[in-house]
């Protein structure tokens, strides 16, 4: 059996899974009968999710491709999900062939689907890693196999940290991956908010909770938290439809997460907490 054919076996397909529920919402085919029947009860509740699923992919696209222009040559992403193209790693050796990727998820669909992360061009290196977010120093470990932790690396945690509760280890991640990067590095974050639309969101997490999964809204200031020691760039903690944007919206309304990049700074300034 292949690692492959490993991971597709441990594929649960009786419950749903965030990766495949995300992949269901940007309307791709890799997704389960309880991933299309959660997806569907959402939109149900919040006509708008498919197109925060969208926003929040081009919110991706967007950060990688300001970041790489930039001159970053290192990407840390972590909650990757199932390949839709084109992925981080186009982006990225796009702008800058030799650009180097490390992919992180937890999920095994992800893992079966990761050779298509990993036709990267030649002049740069792709890598996938399957581990837990909440297992940050072994991330590290691995990651370090690919990417010199001496020079900038642009971490991304998009679409991520709302799995992952503060009791749940949140913030400790954040700090542990941020306190090992080097200056000049950079943190890209999109968290879902219940800022914009309460009522909806609040009933899409207990649409997410009877199915199994774990969703946490965040407020503003409640995101600002992890970008503590870190200069955030332009225009800040903003809606992710409002970063940078590079065409109209779809569809008139909020979308519901934040998102922001930051920059760890050449001086060390305000510590970080923990740090
Ligand atoms: C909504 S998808 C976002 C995918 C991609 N980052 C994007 O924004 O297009 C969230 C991803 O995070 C992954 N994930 C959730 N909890 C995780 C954890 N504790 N460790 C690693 N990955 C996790 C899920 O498996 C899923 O692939």
């Amino acid at each position: 059996m292949t690692g492959t054919d490993q991971a597709a076996a441990r594929i649960d397909t009786t419950r749903p899974h965030p990766a495949r529920v995300y992949d269901w919402f940007l309307g791709g085919k890799d997704n389960y009968p309880v991933d299309e029947e959660l997806g569907r009860r959402i939109t149900a509740i919040d006509r708008g999710a498919p197109r925060a699923a969208r926003a929040n992919r081009a919110f991706m696209q967007r950060t990688t491709r300001a970041l790489a222009e930039d001159g970053v040559r290192q990407f840390l992403d972590i909650g990757t999900g199932i390949p839709t193209e084109p992925n981080l790693h186009q982006i990225a050796q796009s702008v800058a062939p030799d650009s180097r990727v490390v992919y992180v998820d937890n999920d095994p669909i992800v893992l079966a689907h990761a050779h298509a992360l990993l036709r990267g061009r030649p002049e740069g290196v792709t890598e996938y890693v399957q581990a837990d977010a909440r297992d940050p120093q072994a991330i590290l470990e691995q990651a370090a196999r690919v990417l010199d932790f001496g020079r900038p690396v642009a971490l991304s945690l998009i679409a991520l940290l709302h799995f992952v509760a503060d009791e749940d280890g949140a913030h400790e991640l954040v700090s542990t991956l941020v306190d090992a990067l080097a200056p000049g590095s950079r943190l890209v974050l999109s968290t879902m908010t219940a800022d914009f639309e309460p009522e909806n969101v609040e009933k899409g997490i207990a649409a997410y909770a009877a199915g199994g999964v774990t969703l946490v809204a965040r407020s503003r200031a409640e995101v600002a938290v992890f970008f503590q020691g870190l200069d955030l760039l332009r225009p800040g903690i903003v809606s992710i439809a409002d970063w940078r944007p590079d065409q109209a919206p779809d569809a008139p309304g909020p979308v519901s997460l934040y998102g922001a990049v930051g920059r760890k700074p050449l001086t060390t300034g305000t510590a970080r907490p923990g740090a």
